[in-house]
């Protein structure tokens, strides 16, 4: 019985990985390649206390980059970085808010004045929320939480440490959006998450033409699944994707090569679907939604919260799905 059980596992496992492989973006392998791009090199990761920023800190300070940690969970972050010095890295955690625009400035200064400019920047924190539009009229608080997360935050950072940047002959700046950027103009209930992605997503890609000329390269990930805690209670969870490792093996990738964007391989065709019909696509989309209801996960949180009474703290990544 428990030999069937393993060899299920394993056969599954494979098939995720064969699909991975053929859908997923492109993962670097070469550990040595990763070194040559960051040994030595000062990198940013933003929310580096969990999934995919904490792997990728951990990756890319295994292959010798100065690694910048920052996020709001100092205790974790500290514990992260404690444990890459340990195992002879260099990494350094800093606790902050980017939804708070005193936070974001007085790191950015301490980064300058302590680590110098960022040779690259990794905009990995992301605050997710699946929630209809009625429920949200009640839930303002989050609207902020979110904005700040996933879009003014990673705008006020870059905007702090760019012209340091140009100033050292130039630099990378990694951001992760979403697949569902990619693949949908618009989706029903998630329209904070994407427009606040989709804000900062137009935001860098309009900078990345100003920049260039400095020599600085921009890449945007639209990110699949990332089984994460973002996730772990969400139907997304059941569906195939990136152990947080891979995942940051696919920034590592975007580190190696600094392409334009990374994406789903093969979704070429479905993209365009999108914006072609958009309107047919949308009609369907809707119908979906109209027939589906919020997840257990999101109902839950939402009785959460509002039985805490009114305006509580802004939920967290987990909770809110
Ligand atoms: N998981 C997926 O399926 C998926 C799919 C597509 C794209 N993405 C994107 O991938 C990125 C990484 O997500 P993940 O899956 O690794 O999720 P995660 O495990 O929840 O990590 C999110 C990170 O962002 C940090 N963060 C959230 N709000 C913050 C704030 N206000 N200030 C500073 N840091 C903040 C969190 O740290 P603290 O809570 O300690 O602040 C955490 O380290 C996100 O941008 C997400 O939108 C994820």
């Amino acid at each position: 019985m428990m030999l069937l059980q393993n060899r299920r596992h394993s056969v599954n496992a494979l098939r995720e990985d064969l699909m991975l492989r053929l859908v997923g973006p492109p993962m670097e392998r070469d550990d040595a390649r990763i070194r040559r791009a960051v040994a030595g090199k000062t990198v940013l990761v933003t929310g580096a206390s969990f999934g995919q920023g904490e792997a990728t800190a951990r990756l890319l300070a295994r292959n010798g980059a100065v690694v910048v940690m920052i996020a709001r969970s100092v205790d974790r972050l500290a514990e992260v970085a404690d444990e890459i010095t340990a195992s002879g890295g260099i990494a350094h955690a800093y606790g902050v808010d980017l939804s708070d625009a005193a936070s974001v400035t007085s790191f950015a200064d301490s980064m300058l004045r302590l680590h110098g400019p960022a040779d690259i920047v990794i905009h990995n924190a992301g605050k997710s929320l699946r929630r209809s539009i009625y429920r949200s009229a009640q839930r303002i608080s989050d609207m902020d939480a979110m904005v700040g997360a996933n879009f003014t935050g990673p705008m006020r950072l870059t905007l702090a440490l760019l012209p340091s940047m140009k100033e050292n002959g130039g630099g990378h700046i990694v951001s992760i959006a979403t697949a569902g950027l990619w693949l949908t103009p618009a989706a029903p209930r998630w329209s904070f998450y994407l427009g606040c992605k989709g804000g900062f997503d137009v935001w860098l890609r309009s900078v990345a033409l100003e920049v260039k000329r400095d020599n600085i390269d921009v890449t945007t990930i639209y990110a699949g699944h990332i089984k994460s805690r973002m996730v772990a209670t969400d139907w997304v969870s059941k569906s195939p994707g990136h152990t947080p490792s891979q995942a940051a093996r696919v920034v590592a990738y975007a580190v190696t090569r600094r392409p334009r964007h990374l994406a789903p391989r093969g979704t070429g065709l479905i993209r365009l679907f999108g914006i072609v019909f958009e309107r047919p696509f949308g009609s369907v989309l809707s119908l979906v939604d109209r027939r589906s209801s919020e997840t257990a996960a999101s109902d839950a949180a939402f009785q959460r919260a509002m039985s805490k009474n009114s305006e509580p703290a802004a939920l967290t990544s987990t909770e809110a799905v």
